[in-house]
């Protein structure tokens, strides 16, 4: 089976559904843990209630970020993870450690990357005067949100959208997005290759779309 370990920093609605598309048995992986970087995320709850191990680790308690990412990834490890997703999770990890999960270590992102990298991504949208916004899986690197692009959901904006009515009709999105990207990723048919991502064993030129039946190539 294809472990998965879930990094998450608080709500953890992107977790809770791969806890439910795993449950439901439509996807085919093993949540093995969730780790935290907050001791009150509400992720480590939603885990814990579904017999997930679950572990807060207080950035404060160690030198500096370089050894808490270190401490991360190795307690992550014991999980034997051939995925770690990053669901909400707000650190960027030091290059050294990171570098070593080439491949095998995917993000969640509120925005069409490779705009809007890092916070605050729906206001910027707005301010831009976008007509279209959505949310990206792709591979970590030590670079914020700069990673290979593997997949992306649109989101027509809304004349009287506000920041906080666009997240909330992008949450859905994220999650079917996030469950059709990590099962890509456990059938095998996703892989970082030397050259960036390949899908089916092709060069993957533009990231694959989602839409509202099925992941898709574009064109
Ligand atoms: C999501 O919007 C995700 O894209 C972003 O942080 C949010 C986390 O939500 N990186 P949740 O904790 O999964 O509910």
């Amino acid at each position: 089976m294809f472990n998965v370990v879930v990094l998450a920093s608080g709500r953890g609605s992107n977790f809770a559904a791969l806890l439910s598309a795993q449950t439901r048995g439509d996807l085919p992986i093993r949540l093995r843990a969730l780790l935290s970087d907050k001791t009150r995320a509400p992720a480590l709850d939603l885990a814990r209630n579904a017999g997930i191990a679950a572990l807060a680790l207080p950035p404060r308690e160690y030198p500096d970020r370089a050894s808490f990412d270190r401490a991360l990834f190795s307690h992550a490890a014991e999980f034997s993870p051939d995925l770690i997703v990053f669901a909400g999770f707000m650190r960027v990890i030091d290059p050294a450690v990171i570098g070593q999960w080439r491949g095998k270590a995917v993000n969640i992102h509120p925005s069409l990357l490779p705009k809007y990298p890092g916070l605050n991504t729906h206001a910027r949208a707005l301010q831009a005067g976008d007509s279209v916004h959505g949310a990206s899986v792709h591979f970590v690197t030590a670079e914020l949100d700069g990673g290979p692009v593997i997949a992306q959901i649109e989101l027509p904006i809304q004349p009287d959208d506000s920041p906080d009515t666009l997240a909330a009709r992008l949450l859905s999105r994220e999650h079917r997005l996030l469950v059709a990207a990590v099962a890509l990723l456990a059938q095998g048919r996703i892989v970082l290759g030397v050259d960036g991502v390949e899908f089916d064993g092709c060069a993957l030129r533009v990231p694959l779309r989602l839409d509202d039946k099925a992941i898709m190539l574009p064109g």
